[in-house]
């Protein structure tokens, strides 16, 4: 099965430098609201790019691609999924949405023709880490858990960027102990409760 096998998907992405198109991918699909996160993602994690000394072109098309498979139905995305005899976690199967850090690398990979595999792990893992996370990695989770889509700034804002100040490795913490202590979690899925045991060796 191939993303062209679910007709709602546009392909139809006109011609552009690689940013144009990846845009214009979510606007020709409906997601403007999406465009609009991504976009903010893509900034917060430029500017954290500066900070932790990374590539800033690298964290730019990771923050622009990490929600490219939101276009993708859930069902369609567990469906998909199975079809590309990807092991699934059980937190996969109750929610299917989960899987759109996995697939939007898929889509990076083959709508995109994205090689860079700092860039492609940082978009598989940006919702759940992974143990032994790279820098790359850890920059997006924490610049997608800040660049809030909702009025206003997540609850816990202020803990991490605190953290921030810190290390990539305190503020990914942060976070995850700030999801399970509120019991904020649908279920927790097995990278990040991986992600967590090792974080915790490393702050
Ligand atoms: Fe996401
Ligand atoms: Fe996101």
């Amino acid at each position: 099965m191939n993303i062209q096998d679910f007709p709602y998907i546009k392909l139809n992405i006109p011609d552009g430098s690689l940013e144009v198109r990846i845009e214009a991918f979510y606007s020709i699909n409906g997601k403007d609201k999406t465009l609009t996160h991504v976009r903010q993602v893509a900034k917060t994690n430029a500017l954290i790019a500066g900070e932790f000394n990374l590539d800033p072109g690298k964290s730019i098309l990771a923050g622009l691609l990490h929600d490219i498979s939101a276009v993708m139905r859930p069902n369609d995305m567990l469906l998909y999924a199975k079809t590309c005899d990807m092991e699934l976690d059980e937190s996969e199967r109750r929610h299917p949405f989960l899987l759109h850090q996995r697939l939007s690398r898929v889509f990076a990979e083959t709508i995109f023709s994205v090689r860079d595999t700092d860039v492609l792990s940082a978009i598989e893992c940006h919702t759940t880490l992974k143990t032994g996370p790279s820098k790359y990695d850890m920059s997006l989770f924490v610049a997608d858990k800040l660049s809030w889509d909702q009025e206003g700034k997540p609850p816990f804002y202020s803990q991490v960027k605190l953290a921030l100040s810190n290390s990539l490795e305190s503020a990914c913490l942060e976070y995850i102990n700030y999801m399970m202590e509120n019991a904020l979690l649908q279920y927790p899925h097995k990278w990040l409760l991986e992600s967590k045991a090792f974080l915790e060796t490393q702050v």
